[in-house]
C-alpha cells in the first residue's frame, strides 16, 4: 500500500482526551498502513497561515495521559471562513493551498460543532477530512458521547461534592455554575451525580420565583440538617423571558444588568428575596484542564483507531461517533451545523425530577 500522509489538527476549546486521540489515530495508522504525520499547529489558524510541522512516531509517545493539546488550539478564527471581505483573505483558498503544499493524503481535524463545521467545508471543496468529535459540553450532533466530556463530569461533580459539604456546615445556599453556554449536559450529569436540589439548564427556562420557592422550602420545611441548597447552574441558562429574546438582545440585556454571569444574578435575587446567606463557585476553565479520565482515554483511542482504519479504507467525509456503545462514522455532511440538546423529557431529566430535583419551570 502507498504510503499516507495524514494531517493532524485540534481546534476549538481543548479537552482531556485530544492528546490520547491524536496518538490513537497514529498508532493505529502505523500499524496498519505506512503513515506519515504532519502536525497543523493552533487548530485551523496554522491551516490557514501554512504553520506546520512533520511528526514522527516518538511524538506520539507519552502523551495518552497528558491534558490539553500537543499541537495547540485555537478558536476557529472566522465566523464564517468563506467571507473573504472580513479581513481580504480567502481562508479557505488558504487552507487548500496549505494542504496541497503539505502533500496530505487525508485531514484529522479533532473538535466541536464548530471543527465539524470547517471540516465539512475542506470535504465540499474536496479534500479529505475526517472529523473526531471532542468537547465538554457533549453536544455534537450524531454521537451519543463525545471524549473530553466525562474527564469533565468527574471534575464538576467533585466541586459539587466539596461545595456540599462547606454548604451543609453554614447552612448556605451555593450556586455553582458549570460550562456550557448552549447545552446543559455537563450541569446536568455533574447535578445528578453530586447531587444538586436545583439544575438550570439553557434548555429549560426558569422562573426565579420557583427556585427561591424550592430553596425556601429546603431552608424551613426540612429541619436544620437540610437547610442548605446546592445549585448547579449552566453558564447559558435564562429565564423564561429572556428565552423569548433573540440571543444578541440577551446579551445587551445581559450587559446592561451588570452582573458577571448569570450566576451572579440568581445568587443576588435569591439574597435579597430569602435573606439566606448565598454564595457564587465558578469552576470555570479548570473543568477543561489536566488528565483525561480513563474513561476518556478509553474512548478517545477507540476513536483514534477507528480514523485510521477509516483513512486506510479512502472513506473520507465522515465524523466518528459513539452510537448504542458502537462506534460508527456520519457523514459529515448529515452532522456539521447541528447541536445535540439537553432532550427536555429525556431520561435523565425524567430521573432527576423523580429525585426531587427542582428546574425552576
Ligand atoms: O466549548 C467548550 C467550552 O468550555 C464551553 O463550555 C464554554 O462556554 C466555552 O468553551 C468557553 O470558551 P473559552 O475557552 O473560549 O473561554
Amino acid at each position: 500500500m502507498a504510503k499516507k500522509r495524514i494531517g493532524l489538527l485540534t481546534a476549538g476549546g481543548d479537552c482531556p482526551g485530544l492528546n490520547a486521540a491524536i496518538r490513537g489515530v497514529a498508532y493505529a495508522s502505523y500499524n496498519l498502513f505506512d503513515a506519515e504525520f504532519i502536525g497543523i499547529n493552533d487548530g485551523f489558524t496554522g491551516l490557514i497561515e501554512g504553520d506546520y510541522t512533520r511528526m514522527d512516531r516518538e511524538d506520539f509517545s507519552g502523551i495518552l495521559t497528558l491534558g490539553g493539546t500537543i499541537l495547540g488550539t485555537s478558536r476557529t478564527p472566522y465566523r464564517n471562513m468563506r467571507v473573504i471581505e472580513q479581513d481580504g483573505k480567502d481562508k479557505v483558498a488558504a487552507m487548500k493551498k496549505h494542504y496541497k503544499e503539505m502533500k496530505l493524503d487525508c485531514l484529522i481535524t479533532l473538535g466541536g460543532n464548530g471543527t465539524h463545521k470547517t471540516a465539512n467545508l475542506l470535504a465540499e471543496e474536496g479534500l479529505n477530512v475526517i472529523g473526531l468529535p471532542k468537547t465538554i459540553d457533549n453536544d455534537i450532533f450524531g454521537t451519543d458521547v463525545t471524549f473530553g466530556f466525562h474527564s469533565a463530569v468527574d471534575i464538576a461533580t467533585d466541586v459539587v461534592d466539596r461545595i456540599h459539604t462547606t454548604a451543609n456546615s453554614h447552612g448556605r445556599i451555593m450556586v455553582i455554575e458549570i460550562m456550557g453556554n448552549k447545552a446543559g449536559w455537563l450541569t446536568l450529569y455533574a447535578g445528578l451525580g453530586g447531587g444538586a436540589d436545583v439544575i438550570l439548564l439553557p434548555e429549560i427556562p426558569y422562573d426565579i420565583n420557583k427556585v427561591i420557592d424550592t430553596v425556601e422550602n429546603r431552608a424551613t420545611s426540612s429541619g436544620k440538617k437540610r437547610n442548605f441548597s446546592i445549585l448547579c447552574v449552566a453558564e447559558g441558562a435564562m429565564t423564561k423571558e429572556e428565552s423569548l429574546l433573540k440571543k444578541k438582545q440577551r446579551a445587551q440585556k445581559r450587559s446592561e444588568e451588570a452582573y458577571h454571569s448569570v450566576s451572579y444574578r440568581i445568587a443576588d435575587e435569591i439574597q435579597s428575596k430569602t435573606g439566606l446567606e448565598t454564595r457564587v463557585v465558578i469552576p470555570g476553565h479548570y473543568q477543561r484542564g489536566g488528565s483525561p479520565s480513563p474513561y476518556d482515554r478509553v474512548l478517545a483511542t477507540q476513536f483514534g483507531a477507528y480514523a485510521a482504519q477509516l483513512i486506510k479504507d479512502g472513506n473520507y467525509g465522515n465524523a466518528v461517533a459513539m452510537k448504542g456503545n458502537q462506534v460508527i462514522h456520519n457523514p459529515l455532511s448529515e452532522v456539521a451545523g447541528k447541536t445535540k440538546f439537553v432532550p427536555t423529557d429525556g431520561d435523565m431529566v425524567t430521573t432527576a425530577r423523580s429525585m426531587g430535583i427542582g428546574f425552576g419551570d
